[in-house]
């Protein structure tokens, strides 16, 4: 077992300072539990202690669970009992409930009360981190505004299971405790005072001996709750009028924010309301009963899988080829200053690379750094940027139409207009300055890269660097190899996107690359299905039910959908004969060269977009076009049509080598098109019902609906065979 607290006592005191190595957080881990268990017992079993004070001997306080060891619950979850995992899950919380009670029942606590531990918050106390604390008998915090308190479990799927549904709500209300544990939001150490949380912020260097000296004067503790009478701030439990009326607000607002997609939001109320009604002994265990549930029912592993741990995989590079040093970008060509090239230059100048803007003109370069003048200056007026480091990051910026201020550029991104012919011309005025040694990269979003590659004499150096709008919000790039790319492309390339702090996936190169293209099929369904006289609303409000964040129609108008008719149209050029048509072809064709409807970017789409600014609302003349059906099918029946119409196409991408990792393909489509984040990305959520299920169902759509719900051969194998995109053991990859 590693070390993982620094016990000693002091003038009577033990002080508990949590260390847990190799960490530059605290975090809980299997030792730490072990060990606090193990000092608590020991500061109950020697008269000699009166009390105790827990403190971090790190910078901050501590960031709760381990996401791996909650991994690996989630991976114990695929074999062990739910009762091998309730006792697992109940763990901390037992140690806990021992410490506040020093092991003593109701009755004899009241008479006899225990010994006082007291939490001294160095800064950041989160999940677990903060659920110890709130477990001391007071707790107090530094006073430099590096405190941040919080139990934002619910964020990644799960529940505080260390007894925060039910501290929490006793210390400061069921009302504003649900504010906290159905949304995740933190509290700063001020905040924690005004709620009565925090007794005290005091200088950080004075924390530990303010601490003591509480011990020494409350030598005599007991919680609130296990006091005779306890009563929740502003009332609680079944049959209080307040409670009565938080929960039924709080139930229907979870309904109306997540459909149901997260039932880490509906047991967090259930733990809070059946844990209102029951003493503290009693209340504890319901919450690891829920929490155990959320394990065992296997979402939350999925969520934490591809939203945390594979995110900070992918980040810290572990898609980076081996055996090249760190390749930092110093000098950015970026060519076309239009949409895409003026995001990138201004993300790219925020991470401190010097940057060429080129276009075609001076003016429209000019155009371009507008862009990064407009963000700095709104981020300066909000105080999120100072003056000076606004200035310097505009100064970084050189825009002009001069192609010879490349030279010396290390890394050039092209932005130019979807022309292969430009884009070739561009490329090559450009290498013609830098020499073509250097790494270049095309934001295309639909031109393969192998053939743009051909304008360099250098094609190992080519590689597709694929941004989404708007680039400075976006988290996602997709990094695209085409045929020639070599390695130390990829490895440039990903440590220019950690420099810019966004997540990257790398993909083979295909048509539409693999986000555009799975991305594509959600639009295309819901665009098949208004074909079919579905009622427009049925699709939108089934897009969303589906945790998607708007509706196909909807993302089809911001894209434009005669954007979609030219990439259409491109297509059926380029693939001739294979080229498999979507019932949903005829809606563009009608929208675009009928009704001259190009979505919000004309005013009038799917949807009409009233001058005034007023709400947009679904065009009624849809149905003049494409009449209604009398029989309307069932909203479960369109949530799954449009959740496997996607997920078949990555499927697809998968067994053509367009992705070689299901990690890609799940991170790919969450961060890059909001693919519904509960089920963990499209891989995870074929895993999770099973592929033989997903076959069966994929095939009744592909009957019923069309070729194109068809799923790939190498799935079909894989589901014979009882295989799965990600190991069956690694519920959870580790790092
Ligand atoms: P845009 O039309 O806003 O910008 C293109 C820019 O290229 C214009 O400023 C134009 O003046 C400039 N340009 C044209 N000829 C030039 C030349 N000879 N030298 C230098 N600059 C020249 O287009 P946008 O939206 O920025 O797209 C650019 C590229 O990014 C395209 O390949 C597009 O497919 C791709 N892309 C676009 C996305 C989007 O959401 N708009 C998303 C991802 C990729």
């Amino acid at each position: 077992m590693t070390k993982t607290i620094n016990f000693r006592i002091e003038d009577g005191v033990a002080i508990i300072g949590i260390d847990v190595p190799g960490q530059s957080m605290n975090v809980i881990t299997a030792d730490f539990t072990s060990e606090l268990e193990q000092s608590i017992d020991k500061v109950l079993a020697d008269d000699a202690i009166i009390g105790a004070v827990i403190c971090s001997e790190k910078p901050a306080f501590m960031a709760g669970a381990d996401l791996r060891m909650l991994g690996g619950l989630s991976a114990m979850a695929k074999t062990a009992t739910p009762g091998e995992v309730f006792q697992n899950s109940v763990r901390l919380n037992r140690i806990l409930r021992k410490m506040e009670t020093g092991g003593k029942d109701a009755k004899e606590l009241q008479r006899s009360k225990t010994k006082p531990f007291i939490a001294a918050i160095n800064g950041v106390a989160l999940g677990g981190g903060f659920e110890i604390p709130l477990a001391c008998h007071h707790r107090i915090a530094a006073d430099d505004g590096s405190v941040k308190l919080g139990l934002p479990e619910v964020m990644v799927g799960l529940l505080p299971g260390g007894g925060g549904t039910q501290r929490l709500p006793r210390l400061i209300g069921i009302q504003a405790a649900l504010q906290f544990l159905s949304t995740g939001k933190n509290m700063t150490g001020k905040e924690g005072v005004g709620f009565g949380i925090i007794k005290e912020l005091v200088a950080r260097d004075q924390l530990v001996e303010k601490a003591k000296e509480l011990v020494k004067a409350n030598p005599k503790a007991i919680q609130p709750w296990d006091e005779k009478g306890f009563k929740y701030p502003g009332g609680g439990g079944a049959m209080h009028p307040g409670s009565v009326q938080t929960f039924m607000a709080a139930n229907a607002m979870a309904r109306d924010k997540t459909y149901g997609n997260y039932p880490a939001v509906q047991y967090i109320l259930s733990s809070v309301y059946e844990g209102s009604i029951v003493p503290m002994d009693m209340a504890i265990e319901i919450e690891s009963k829920y929490f155990t549930r959320l394990i065992v029912e296997g979402q939350a592993g999925n969520m934490i899988r591809t939203l945390f741990v594979n995110k900070t995989a992918a980040e810290k590079g572990a898609r980076r080829p081996q055996g090249f040093d760190k390749m930092p970008t110093k000098k950015l060509g970026m060519l076309g200053a239009g949409l895409m090239g003026a995001g990138i230059a201004y993300v790219s100048a925020a991470a401190g690379i010097e940057v060429v803007l080129v276009d075609r003109d001076q003016a429209a370069a000019d155009r371009g750094k507008d862009y990064s003048v407009k963000i700095v200056e709104k981020a300066v007026q909000r105080r999120k940027m100072t003056k000076e480091d606004g200035d310097a990051l505009l100064a970084r910026i050189t825009a002009t139409d001069d192609y010879s201020k490349l030279a010396h550029a290390d890394l050039v991104i092209e932005a130019v207009f979807e022309d292969r012919a430009l884009k070739a011309d561009v490329t090559k005025r450009a290498l013609a300055v830098t020499g073509d040694d250097i790494i270049f990269a095309s934001n295309t979003s639909t031109l393969p890269i192998s053939g743009l590659a051909e304008a360099s004499t250098q094609p190992q150096n080519f590689i597709g660097i694929h941004f989404f709008s708007p680039v400075e919000k976006m988290p996602l790039v997709e990094i695209i190899t085409g045929k020639k790319t070599g390695d130390e492309a990829i490895a440039k390339a990903l440590d220019y996107v950690q420099q810019i702090k966004k997540t990257p996936i790398v993909v083979n190169d295909s048509r539409g690359f693999y986000t555009s293209r799975s991305f594509g099929t959600y639009v295309m369904e819901g665009y098949a299905m208004v074909a079919e006289g579905i009622n427009p609303a049925l699709i939108e409000n089934a897009g969303k039910m589906l945790g998607m964040p708007v509706g196909p129609l909807a993302v089809g108008d911001e894209v434009a959908i005669d954007l979609s008719y030219k990439i259409m149209n491109q297509t059926k050029k380029d693939l001739g004969a294979d080229y498999q048509a979507s019932p949903g072809d005829v809606v563009v064709d009608t929208f675009v060269e009928k009704l001259e409807r190009f979505g919000r970017k004309n005013g009038k789409g799917m949807y009409v977009y009233p001058e005034d600014g007023s709400k947009k609302y679904l065009w009624p003349g849809i149905a003049d076009h494409f009449p209604r059906a009398a029989e309307q099918p069932t909203v479960d029946e369109v949530k799954t049509r449009l959740l496997y119409r996607q997920i078949v196409e990555c499927a697809r991408c998968f067994a053509e080598g367009v992705l070689t990792t299901p990690e890609d393909g799940d991170l790919g489509a969450i961060f890059g098109w909001g693919f519904a984040p509960w089920t963990g990305g499209p891989f995870s959520h074929m895993d999770f019902i099973g592929l033989p299920a997903f076959v069966a169902e994929a095939d009744r759509l592909a009957d019923r609906y069309g070729e194109r719900f068809s799923v790939p051969d190498q799935l079909r194998a894989m589901a014979k065979k009882g295989a799965s995109y990600y190991p069956a053991s690694s519920a959870v990859a580790a790092e």
